[in-house]
């Protein structure tokens, strides 16, 4: 959680920064600062709430002509959102300047050393503690890079960390562990950001500072030294293909609305390289070597979650690999990881960097599990740390609500189960090809449909806007889906929902249904739809009112029914998810809520 941007160059830093902060506020929202150097003094500018009102702040201050500037969006975790907690940070000798991501867990006991030598806090952060650690070593370290690695060194925690003085006002020092930071090289200029979009607009030559290290940035180069002994390091710059056009909203209302209609490119870019249309077959290069698992442990948080919940249905389906489904959060505190020889584990992450889904890999590998990543982030955490990462090619998403990841990534389970179930024999080369070419159909039919997906949607949001509370129901592979349906509802408009395998809701839930509490059911052409029909049946005689997500020709009644064109099971659930996204958009637009920022929420968790 939290952005945060270095720049050190030739323009003026200030509006890069800033430009640079608005690409990344989708991290954080809830105060925002900058601070720059200017004639011998460190100035701090900070706001709270969002980017808009340090915008605001700063229209009314004479430009600001600094070339070396830094900047920092905030997801609070110690100290409440507010113009004193926001960062930047400054020492109490007004020398050093701080932004932060990340916790520093042995702030108190730092902090109570330091209010004993007489330094005063000002905010509630455990950044201002490290600022003011930083300041006490600078007395006694020869320069402000001894004195940086001697605060960090007593740091523990996570951090992606710039840091400004006025020892070195042309200097931006910068330090990772455990959190994004990634170096963007410039002609004359550089950049140090939480992710590349900050600076796509002037580089996409990176650098992926590693935990452990100090970068050292200045206007025309830059230094990279390992925190432990201080001794320079070598990284390959890497170029990323990401072009600023994937990072603007391209005419569309909210980022939201634009990445649920990319789906369909989302797909068809997913499959270039990966399936032959005339062919019918799957190759995936990147797991040629690897056996095929016997067994796999699918962990990820929230909707990257869900993806792996639906994926268990193909790939025990077509490839006959047992499946067993993790929340990260929960799989990363398990007291005894019963894995036996033959059994892989996947960890899907759109970002690459959820704190707890990259310790539940790092719990993994501990017990010998060999780990891949599935991420969209190149360069990120996970991907890095994995033994073997797929990536799934959806492009930056910005908005908060994840829409395209998850297309992304059932696409990439899809295609690892068709072409294990081939390595295995598990299907015949005419169902693979059925399959792929199911797959093709999709970019089409989704580009077809989904404006009319959007009319019905806003349809049926007029009409259900007032509910308070909705169930989500679903059987098979369409209960993760339901899953998701409703945590794209509460994320998006504050809307209680749930979720529930829709043979349970007689098991409890059930007794929540009256006319107050509607029920969306997912009811899709296949062997359970009679199943799915009966729970409708049953909430309807408790005078539940029911919107059907449904395909064309089936036979039920409901309040609402919503037609979507029949794919292949479980492929449909490839259509079914932007109904769902749609549903919630536009109920969250309808509602005047921030669709691409909900509150309390932030794209990246890299906090526990
Ligand atoms: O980057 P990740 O895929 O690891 O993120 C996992 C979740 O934090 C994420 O999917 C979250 O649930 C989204 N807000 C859902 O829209």
């Amino acid at each position: 959680m939290c952005g945060i941007i270095g720049y050190v160059g030739h323009r003026p830093a200030v509006p890069v920064v800033m430009e640079g902060l608005g690409r990344l506020e989708y991290r954080g929202y809830d105060s925002a600062g900058i601070a720059w150097i200017w004639q011998g003094a460190l100035n701090i500018a900070r706001a709270s709430g969002k980017l808009s009102a340090l915008e605001s702040k700063l229209a009314t201050m004479p430009a600001i002509m600094a070339t070396c500037a830094m900047g920092h969006t905030r997801w609070a975790t110690h100290g409440e959102p507010c113009e004193r907690n926001a960062h930047p940070h400054q020492s109490n000798d007004a020398k050093i300047a701080i932004i932060h991501n990340g916790i520093i867990e042995n702030y108190q006991s730092i902090k109570n050393s330091l209010q004993q030598k007489g330094y005063i806090f000002k905010s509630d952060t455990d950044t201002e503690v490290l600022v003011n650690l930083i300041a006490e070593k600078r007395k006694t370290e020869p320069d402000m890079l001894h004195a940086f690695a001697a605060a960090l060194n007593e740091a523990r925690g996570a951090y992606a960390l710039c840091v400004m003085s006025l020892d070195e006002p042309d200097v931006i020092y910068a330090a990772r562990a455990s959190a994004p930071l990634i170096l963007g090289i410039g002609t004359g200029e550089n950049f140090i950001a939480s992710d590349i979009p900050a600076f796509l607009p002037y580089t996409r030559n990176v650098i992926f500072i590693e935990d452990g290290e100090i970068a050292r940035v200045k206007a025309s180069d830059f230094e990279i030294y390992a925190l432990d002994g201080l001794q320079t390091v070598e990284h390959a710059e890497q170029t990323v293909q990401w072009d600023i056009q994937a990072a603007q909203k391209d005419g569309y209302r909210h980022f939201m609305l634009k990445e649920i209609f990319e789906q369909p490119r989302v797909i068809s870019d997913g499959l270039t390289g990966r399936a032959d249309a005339c062919s019918g077959t799957v190759s995936m290069p990147e797991l040629d070597n690897m056996p095929v698992p016997e067994k796999l442990h699918i962990v990820a948080c929230g909707t990257s979650y869900h993806s792996g919940l639906w994926a268990r249905h193909l790939l025990e389906g077509i490839a006959e690999i047992p499946v067993q489904v993790d929340i990260a959060s929960e799989f990363r505190y398990r007291e005894k990881l019963l894995a036996s020889p033959g059994e892989n584990a996947i960890f899907i992450s759109q970002s690459g960097e959820t704190a707890d889904t990259l310790a539940a890999l790092r719990l993994a590998k501990k017990h010998g599990l060999p780990v891949m990543g599935l991420c969209n982030v190149v360069g990120s955490s996970i991907a890095r740390e994995a033994d073997m990462t797929v990536f799934t090619q959806a492009g930056p998403e910005i908005s908060v609500a994840s829409t395209k990841a998850m297309a992304s990534q059932m696409l990439a389970l899809a295609l690892m189960a068709i072409y294990w179930g081939r390595r295995k024999n598990t299907i015949t080369s005419a169902q693979c090809k059925e399959l792929v070419s199911s797959l093709f159909s999709l970019p089409r039919l989704l580009d077809d449909n989904l404006p009319q997906m959007r009319e019905k949607a806003r349809e049926l949001v007029q009409k259900y806007a007032t509910f308070h509370n909705f169930f989500y129901i679903g059987r098979g592979f369409c209960y993760p889906l339901a899953l998701e349906g409703a945590l794209k509802l509460k994320e998006l408009s504050y809307i209680h929902a749930e979720g529930y395998a829709a043979g349970e809701m007689k098991h409890g839930p059930i007794a929540l249904i009256d006319p107050s509490f509607p029920t969306f059911a997912i009811a899709l052409e296949n062997e359970l739809f009679p199943k799915v029909k009966s729970n409708i049946v049953e909430a309807e005689a408790r005078a539940g009112k029911v919107i059907v997500l449904t395909n064309p020709g089936m036979e039920v009644k409901a309040d609402d029914i919503w037609v979507i064109p029949g794919v292949k099971s479980p492929l449909a659930g490839l259509v079914v998810l932007p109904a769902l996204q749609l549903f919630s958009y536009e109920m969250a637009d309808y509602l005047g809520k921030d669709v691409d920022q909900p509150r309390n929420l932030a794209k990246s968790v890299t906090v526990e």
